[in-house]
């Protein structure tokens, strides 16, 4: 009859517009093989980054970190902190092997972020200025541990040239500048402060430090927040970089000639230094196109619209700054192929950056019923069905899965690598993660465990969640800089 036949043809529709929009997700389901050569292509990147002439996409910045806190770190000591959506200024206070807090945060206005060097460094000073004022140290010489988190090309534990900007700050004047220097200079033309900075430091080396602090087998930092990253403790003989410039400067000694590295090669001898943290910057891997066949056309789209083209394709594949982005991509083009929102592409849907990450938490959070998921959607300004919800919400469960597992990929590759480095056939290494991603989103760090469990099955590798990494752990650094100094 022509009751059933209607019924039958609309059976047939909805479950072609299902296929639609399952093949469209399936382009963010990883296969095993596929997670595998993200595994070699992040091990083949970190090899070739530590390599003097390298043109790695993965630059494997030496932070001059070498040594792991132990306990005795006595004082006070400022930490500033710059890198996410905010600039914090801390004070921290080791006492008896625990440490007392305060901070205060600041924003960074987005015409700040993307003027001018000199004027992001005189607002930053003028934020460490409020705070010293707040807490009545206007008139100390503190020592402070600068966290700054871009790649800097480090050459001491307190001076590094900011290679590039990352995660949406393009302040002019500042690439290949030294950010100490910028700093100290901003200070100084206030003339109302002074400050020692003493270390510069990238928020993964903080939060490793923070965990060493506790755990000793913490050799590893990560953040899965704003922008992703990672660092670790390798062999100093493997960073060739470094170890040309030892075998310089001991020419040099030889020659009569003055030894900058004085200290370091003291230190190597006594058998202290025989590994240095080296930030990876792996947020780079895929910017020589080796991603391009797990790459959709909704991260090209993403990456398209950014103010760094073609740069960090890892990061905005896996980071709190992009994924929303990526979701967003999804759900315009399911829009307008008319399987989402009955086709209306509306104007918040075309509006950069409406689907933030603590948006994405909420919208895959397994008590959240799909009502609820539908009117967070609503506040946002779109409004759908509940059918449309159930789609939404699987549009942001396979993107933030696919960032997990690349996440995942890429430590499975950094552990084994420790492990070789090592000779061993089983490695037990704790890491310490910080970032809004790790921490808020309900399936991140699960998903990010378990892959790195089936992708590096001879590693045991222990997650601790910092606490107050860029900030402690900034401040441990300081101070071990300063007892390094003062020796
Ligand atoms: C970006 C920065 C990196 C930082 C990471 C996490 O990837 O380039 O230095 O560690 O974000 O904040």
């Amino acid at each position: 009859s022509k009751g059933a036949a209607l019924v039958a043809a609309v059976a047939q529709r909805l479950t072609s517009l299902r296929r639609q929009v399952s093949e469209t997700l399936s382009l963010f389901r990883l296969k095993e093989e596929q997670l595998q050569l993200v595994k070699a292509r992040m091990r083949s990147g970190l090899d070739a980054g530590l390599r003097s002439k390298s043109s790695s996409t993965i630059k494997m910045l030496p932070s001059f970190v070498y040594l792991t806190p132990d306990g005795t770190e006595r004082g006070k000591y400022l930490a500033l902190d710059l890198g996410g959506t905010n600039f914090r200024a801390l004070l921290v206070r080791f006492k008896k092997q625990t440490s007392r807090l305060y901070h205060k945060i600041y924003t960074i206005p987005l015409e700040i972020m993307q003027g001018t060097g000199e004027e992001l460094f005189d607002h930053l000073a003028q934020c460490v200025c409020d705070f010293l004022d707040y807490m009545g140290l206007k008139n100390t010489r503190l020592p402070a541990g600068f966290t700054f988190s871009f790649p800097c090309e480090q050459s001491a534990i307190d001076t590094g040239t900011l290679v590039a900007w990352t995660k949406g700050f393009k302040a002019t004047d500042s690439e290949g500048h030294d950010v100490v220097s910028m700093l100290r200079e901003a200070i100084k033309r206030r003339n109302d402060i002074d400050l020692d900075i003493v270390a510069l430091i990238n928020d993964t080396v903080g939060t490793m430090m923070s965990c060493a602090h506790e755990d000793q087998r913490c050799e590893i930092g990560m953040i899965a927040g704003t922008g992703t990253n990672l660092c670790y403790m390798e062999e100093l003989k493997n960073i060739e970089k470094i170890e040309q410039r030892a075998t310089k400067t001991e020419e040099k000694t030889q020659k009569g000639e003055k030894n900058e590295n004085a200290g370091a090669e003291k230190n190597k001898k006594d058998g202290e230094m025989q590994k240095m943290c080296i930030n990876t910057e792996w947020g780079g891997l895929g910017d020589d196109g080796c991603l391009d066949d797990i790459i959709t056309l909704y991260d090209t789209e993403v990456d398209q619209n950014s103010i760094n083209q073609g740069k960090q394709r890892f990061e905005k594949m896996t980071s709190g700054m992009y994924l929303g982005e990526v979701v967003r991509q999804v759900l315009l083009d399911l829009t307008r192929r008319g399987l989402l929102f009955k086709g209306h592409v509306s104007e918040t849907l075309k509006t950069p950056g409406i689907f933030e990450t603590k948006y994405l938490s909420q919208i895959e959070s397994d008590r959240l019923a799909l009502l609820q998921v539908r009117s967070i959607l609503q506040q946002l300004g779109l409004h759908g069905t509940c059918h449309d919800s159930i789609i939404v919400k699987h549009v942001c469960l396979v993107v933030s899965r696919r960032a997990a597992q690349l996440c995942g990929a890429g430590m499975a590759a950094v552990v084994d690598k420790i492990r070789e480095n090592r000779g061993l056939d089983h490695l037990d290494i704790a890491v310490g993660v910080d970032g809004s991603l790790y921490k808020l989103h309900p399936h991140f760090s699960q998903v990010l465990k378990e892959t790195v469990r089936v992708m590096a099955p001879q590693c045991d590798v222990t997650f601790q969640p910092s606490e107050e990494g860029s900030g402690k752990g900034a401040a441990l650094i300081a101070a071990v800089a300063r007892r390094k100094r003062d020796v």
